[in-house]
């Protein structure tokens, strides 16, 4: 991902563009960005395991210095896309904050919670106007926040799978943030990666009689 100003053709928006597409790549061809950018194997850590990927995860909140590379963003944000979507209409957006400023008026948003001012701080916010299905408004949104909710879980996953610490944050007042990142979309909730401090041990979970109802 570099730092560009996008010409009128471009399918990136203005300040990112993945660091590496394919050399033939074809705009309209769908998902061919999406799939080049996951497959491209990197020196960088990836752990192919996905249960060890999610015993691992823990929320960290003291990042390092530490600044995340720009190919690990790439596979974040692109992993959010492959998540499932109501209809496949993606009633969702994401809003990659970079700038410092704004990251920490986005503490302020967030219950002046410090460490949102993190190295890669993902906004996830839901588009209900994107899900063109015939239900009532209510559904759509619906749709729309579980939408943005699965695709921020996706990202959270890819970070841990890329040796990078996550901290999901969900108390946050909507309308400061929205004025932050500048946008009529709803926050649903707000992403913070970055190299952990420490590594921590799994937490405790219920019993498992507890978490499951058998229904016969
Ligand atoms: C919906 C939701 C909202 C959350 N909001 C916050 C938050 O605002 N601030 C925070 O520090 N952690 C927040 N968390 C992180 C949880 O505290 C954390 O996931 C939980 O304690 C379990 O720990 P673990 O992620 O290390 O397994 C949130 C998590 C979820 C799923």
């Amino acid at each position: 991902m570099r730092d560009f100003e996008p010409d009128e053709e471009s399918i990136s928006p203005t300040y990112y563009e993945p660091l590496d597409s394919p050399k033939d790549f074809e705009p309209e061809l769908p998902n061919q960005l999406l799939d080049y950018v996951l497959r491209n194997v990197t020196s960088e850590t990836i752990d192919p395991n996905l249960f060890v990927v999610m015993a691992k995860r823990r929320s960290t909140r003291k990042f390092s210095d530490k600044p995340v590379e720009t190919v690990k963003i790439d596979k974040i944000i692109a992993a959010a896309d492959t998540a499932p979507t109501a209809g496949n209409y993606q009633g969702f957006e994401i809003f990659y904050v970079k700038s410092p400023e704004k990251k920490k008026l986005l503490v302020d948003a967030c219950n002046k919670q410090p460490y949102v001012d993190s190295p890669v701080v993902l906004v996830f916010c839901k588009n209900p106007s994107r899900v063109k299905l015939d239900f009532p408004e209510y559904i759509l949104k619906k749709f729309a926040i579980q939408d943005a909710t699965l695709a921020a879980g996706y990202s959270q996953l890819a970070a841990q799978a890329l040796g990078l610490s996550s901290i999901w944050i969900g108390m946050f007042d909507e309308q400061k943030v929205m004025d932050v990142i500048g946008t009529d979309l709803i926050p649903s909730s707000v992403l913070c990666i970055g190299y952990p401090k420490q590594t921590k041990f799994p937490k405790p979970r219920r019993n498992l009689k507890d978490l499951v109802h058998v229904v016969w």
